[in-house]
Order: structure tokens, then C-alpha cells, then sequence
């Protein structure tokens, strides 16, 4: 049966980059027969004007029903008065929670005509392709007990690392499908040395290590983890690693290949009845009010989480291959919109501009 996508560009920019997008599903259609049965709707900021709340009911159900969400962005100033309740990035909560999404997707995927754009030397980080898969649903930002408690005549800050194994272990899973869609290589990272939740990783991923033999498993210490992987990240393909130490080691990571506007996500929830597994994609950037509404995003991050979609959701790595080697084309040729912009010379692309680029390297491929 047809594939089905649910689409909800929500607010600023949102819509500019998801409109970017649209027309590449619309070329995969027509061009490569590869259909996908497409519903927009409304989420965020957007979603809050027409239904007074961020996410309607009908629109979270059919979230659960699609084979993907794919979303652009949420918020905005005109929204930041409004109760926390119904605050825009409610939506987005509420999507992830109720998909149970516990798997962050993270690439650091560097294009050779940007790896000038990152803060390490560009033979560190030029052809850069690596996957961090981190724990989204657990650990210590909701363990308990939590709270501020008074001990004796002083206040104790509490938070407590929790994981269960069935929590490790389908994150673990996550990763080692991932693996086998990619390098057949996974790095786990935790501090094992001095956390009992870091003892229990370990042996729930060398359990969980066994179904996959074809896979080539390490273990790291997270903080060496971090080290590597500003020393020498291209020793990595996928790691996994927790909720906190993901947090860190994957904006690290995002930071070794230059803009936000590049940046794209996946979150990730159990397969479902077709063993395809929930999933929502997404840039990692926000609505981006400063420019919104002047055709000056960058759809790059917007169309590289669609790009995730197809290998990931879709099982089309080789059409998912086709639509970035479009984009590195287009990189290679000098197309830049305004954040991709290093020197005065150049006149950037407007968002549609890099779109129809993006387009014409399909169109050649
Ligand atoms: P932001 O990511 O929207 O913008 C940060 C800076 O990067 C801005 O200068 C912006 O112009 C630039 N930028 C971001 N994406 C770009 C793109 N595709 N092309 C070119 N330039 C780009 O983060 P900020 O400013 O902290 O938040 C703005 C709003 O977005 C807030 O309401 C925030 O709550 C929301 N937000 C939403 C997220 C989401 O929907 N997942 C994530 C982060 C923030
Ligand atoms: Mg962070």
C-alpha cells in the first residue's frame, strides 16, 4: 500500500522550508513513481489559532495511524504570553510523548563544500557520516525521587538516574536496526566505571549485541566518547548512549559540521504492526522568527529529515542516497542561502531558490 505521511509545518519558518519539501515529494511522484499519500495539518502556533490548542485531537490520531510525521517547526513570539498549557511547544510534546518516540536520531553529516563551516580542521571532519542515537523518554531528567530538599540547615538538589532494562533494551534495538542500515558499526557510551545504570547499559546492549552478529560492537566511556569525537570523529558510524550524556554528546556533535539550517532529526517510537516503527522527523532548528516570512531559511535541515524518512521509515536508502548527493551537488556548485554564507562575494538563494536547485540535481541524477 501506499506509504502514508502526515505533514504539519506549524509556525515561521516552518511552512517556508516544509513548502521546499513538498515539491521533492511531489518530483519522487512523479519522476520516480515512488508515491506517498500526503496529509497536511496544523500544529504549534498554528494549530493554537484555529483550535485554541497546539495539537487537535484528530490531528494526534492520525499521527498514530501514519507510517511518518513529518514536522517543521513550532513557536514564535506572538505565542510566548500565552498559559504554558497550551504554549505551542505543547504540540510537539504531546506528539513524542504519546508516540512513546524514545529514540533521538541525531546525524553530524559533513558536506565537503561546507566543512570550512566547521570549528575543526576540515581533514577531521570532511566526509563526516555518523548516527547518535540517544535515550529520549527516561533517565535523569524524570527520574525519582527529584526535587529541592532541605538537610539539616542546608537545600540538597536531588535527581536520580533510572533505567529500566526493557527501557535500555528497546533503545538498543533502535540502534543495532539502525546499524544495519547503515555501517554495521555501533559505539554504546555511559560511565559504566563509576554508574550503576551505566553497569546495566552495558550488559542489556551486549545482550541485546547478540542478535545482531553482523554488527561490530564497542563501549565507550562517555566522556572519553566526547573527547573522540572532537579528536577523530570518523571513527564513529552509530552510538547509542542515554538521555543526559545524548543531550551533550549529540549537540557536540551537530557542532563539528557548521549551520543549524543543516541539521536534520528523527524520533523514533516501537514498530508497528507493519514493523515499521512510529516515527516523526524534523530539523533540529526552531520557527526562526528574525527571518520568517522573508524567504531567507535554509529548507536544507527540513529536507535532509526527509531524506532520514525514506531510509528509515521507508526502506529507500538508495533514493534517500539520490536526494543528498543532490544536495552536496548543490553545495558543490556554490548554491548557498544566507546562513551558508562565509564570504561577501556571494549572493545568496532565497528558501525556493535552494529548493529548485535541489530539484534540478535530482532532475540530472
Ligand atoms: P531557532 O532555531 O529558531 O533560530 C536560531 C537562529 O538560527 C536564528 O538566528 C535563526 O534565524 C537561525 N536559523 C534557524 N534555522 C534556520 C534556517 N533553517 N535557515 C537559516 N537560519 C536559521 O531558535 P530560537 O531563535 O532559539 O527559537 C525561535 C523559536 O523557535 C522559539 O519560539 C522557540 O521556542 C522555537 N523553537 C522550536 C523548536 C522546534 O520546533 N523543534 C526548536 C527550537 C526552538
Ligand atoms: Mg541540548
Amino acid at each position: 500500500s501506499t506509504p502514508s505521511l502526515l505533514i504539519l509545518p506549524g509556525d515561521g519558518i516552518g511552512p517556508e522550508v516544509m513548502a521546499e519539501v513538498v515539491k521533492i515529494i511531489d518530483w519522487y511522484g512523479e519522476k520516480r513513481d515512488l508515491k506517498f499519500d500526503v496529509t497536511m495539518d496544523l500544529v504549534g502556533g498554528a494549530a493554537y489559532d484555529k483550535h485554541g490548542v497546539p495539537l487537535a485531537d484528530e490531528t494526534m490520531a492520525k499521527a498514530q495511524e501514519v507510517d511518518a510525521v513529518l514536522l517543521g517547526a513550532v513557536g514564535g513570539p506572538k505565542y510566548d504570553v500565552l498559559d504554558f498549557s497550551v504554549k505551542p511547544e505543547r504540540g510537539l510534546l504531546r506528539l513524542r510523548k504519546e508516540m512513546d518516540l524514545f529514540a533521538n536520531l541525531r546525524p553530524a553529516q559533513c558536506f565537503d563544500a561546507l566543512a570550512d563551516f566547521s570549528s575543526l580542521k576540515k581533514d577531521v571532519v570532511a566526509g563526516l557520516d555518523i548516527m547518535i542515537v540517544r535515550e529520549l523518554t527516561s533517565g535523569i531528567y524524570f527520574g525519582e525521587p527529584r526535587g529541592i530538599i532541605t538537610e539539616g540547615n542546608e537545600r540538597v538538589g536531588i535527581n536520580t538516574q533510572r533505567y529500566t532494562e526493557s527501557e535500555i533494551r528497546r533503545v538498543a534495538i533502535a540502534a543495532f536496526e539502525l546499524a544495519m542500515k547503515r555501517g554495521k558499526k555501533l559505539c554504546s557510551m555511559e560511565k559504566a566505571n563509576v554508574m550503576e545504570s551505566g553497569i546495566l547499559w552495558r550488559e542489556v546492549v551486549e545482550e541485546v549485541a547478540k542478535d545482531y552478529p553482523e554488527v561490530a560492537v564497542s563501549h565507550m566511556y562517555a566522556d572519553n566518547g566526547a573527547m573522540q569525537l572532537v579528536r577523530a570523529p570518523k571513527q564513529f558510524d552509530v552510538i547509542v548512549t542515554d538521555n543526559l550524556f545524548g543531550d551533550i554528546l549529540s549537540d557536540c556533535a551537530a557542532m563539528l559540521t557548521g549551520s543549524l539550517g543543516m541539521l536534520p532529526s528523527a524520533s523514533l517510537g516501537a514498530p508497528m504492526e507493519n514493523g515499521r516503527p512510529k516515527a516523526m522527523y524534523e530539523p533540529v532548528h526552531g520557527s526562526a522568527p528574525d527571518i520568517a516570512g522573508q524567504g531567507k531559511a535554509n529548507p536544507i535541515a527540513c529536507i535532509l529529515s526527509f531524506a532520514m524518512a525514506l531510509r528509515y521509515s521507508f526502506d529507500q536508502g538508495d533514493e534517500a542516497t539520490r536526494l543528498e548527493t543532490a544536495i552536496e551537488k548543490v553545495l558543490a556548485d556554490g548554491v548557498r542561502t544566507g546562513d551558508l554564507l562565509a564570504d561577501e562575494g556571494v549572493t545568496p538563494v532565497s528558501t525556493s531558490g535552494m529548493g529548485d536547485a535541489i530539484i534540478a540535481a535530482l532532475d540530472a541524477s
